[in-house]
């Protein structure tokens, strides 16, 4: 690892919005041979958002994107790039990204897709981070959204409970000197080897779209769920540790963990590894359910408004999905 002078980059405003449609544990109680206690017992989801099927990942993700500028306090000409983390863009080509970037009026900021599932948006953020260590931007728009409805099989009880849809955004920006906030330290990784816990057979270009794809549902995504448990909480649990660990600081230091909001009693378990009590972890998985990429900057928006998430306050973020992916990073807000 080479040694950086941090903090390089800070968040200076975040914005998230989720569809209208609500999907609660009580309607799926209907359809799928499940019930609204084995659901809240289990996960702690009680309801998702779910868009229409005509409904735009752009359209909800437009939303969080002007807040998240509204609150920077910055316009679209400020932006100097985009990086967008989501597995289930509005079309193949080109990136949400660019259709992002025309929306707002953001030309010519550079602007592109990040496929790392859940963490995505914790990649994004460290990606950006390089951006701006390398001179490609003072201004950096951040967002990580799915329409995870788009790939999830709703007679599947294993993966229909847990998913929703949502948008989150953030606005990076350089740190200015004397300014005492900003990215403090981070840690990625990943196993392909762990690819088939979660993961989606049909419809790429190794088994491109047939009617046979679709009658078998090979387009949806396939999950084992018991297994993802357990790498997710050992994932989670590395992640932290490294994070804090380069963070150089201890484990009390921490005011505020913001999870990835896949499970409440993977939360709990990695909560718990990490020596960080529950009174200071955010979760608002219980109204959005698994919102992947948007979950973190989602719960990161809501922490703010509810005046959770304070200035000076160290926060560290820490996910982990399909790939398997991981990541934390730890941060002074
Ligand atoms: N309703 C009722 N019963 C159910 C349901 C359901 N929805 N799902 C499973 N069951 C049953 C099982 O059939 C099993 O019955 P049995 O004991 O008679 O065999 C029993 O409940 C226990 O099943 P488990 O799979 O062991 O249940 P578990 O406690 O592990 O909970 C869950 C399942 C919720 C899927 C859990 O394993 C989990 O959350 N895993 C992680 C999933 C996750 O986070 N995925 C996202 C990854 S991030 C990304 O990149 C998208």
């Amino acid at each position: 690892m080479i040694d950086i002078t941090r903090p390089i980059a800070c968040i200076t405003g975040m914005g998230s919005a989720v569809p209208e449609g609500r999907l609660t544990n009580a309607e799926l109680e209907k359809t799928l041979d499940t019930t609204d206690e084995w659901i809240t017992d289990r996960t702690g989801i009680r309801c998702r958002h779910i868009a229409r099927p005509d409904e735009s990942m752009l359209s909800y993700t437009l939303k969080a994107a002007h807040q998240a500028m509204e609150q920077a306090g910055v316009t679209a000409a400020d932006l100097d790039g985009i990086v967008f983390a989501t597995v289930t863009p509005d079309r193949r080509l080109p990136s949400v990204a660019c259709d992002l970037q025309a929306a707002l009026g953001a030309k010519p900021a550079w602007a592109f897709d990040l496929v790392a599932a859940c963490p995505g948006w914790v990649y994004a953020l460290s990606v950006a981070e390089g951006m701006m260590a390398t001179g490609l931007g003072e201004t950096i728009l951040v967002v990580g959204a799915e329409k995870l409805s788009m790939i999830t099989d709703r007679d599947d009880r294993n993966t229909a409970i847990l998913f929703g849809d949502g948008a989150g955004a953030g606005v990076l920006r350089r740190v200015r000197p004397g300014e005492d906030r900003g990215i403090l330290a981070t840690y990625l990784g990943a196993d392909g080897d762990l690819a088939d816990l979660l993961y989606i057979p049909g419809g790429g270009a190794a088994d491109p779209f047939t009617e046979e794809v679709l009658r078998e549902r090979r387009h949806y995504m396939k999950m084992a769920g018991r297994e993802v448990f357990k790498a997710a909480v050992l994932a989670m649990s590395r992640s932290s540790d490294e994070a804090i660990r380069r963070a150089g600081m201890p484990p009390e230091s921490i005011d505020l963990l913001v999870p990835h909001q896949a499970n409440l009693r993977i939360i709990e378990a990695a909560a718990k590894h990490a020596g960080i009590p529950m009174s200071k972890v955010f979760c608002n998985l219980d109204r959005y359910g698994n919102t992947s990429s948007a979950s973190i900057p989602l719960a990161l928006t809501q922490a703010q408004a509810e005046g959770v998430l304070k200035p000076g306050m160290i926060v560290m973020l820490a996910a982990f999905g399909a790939g398997f992916t991981w990541g934390s990073v730890v941060l002074r807000w």
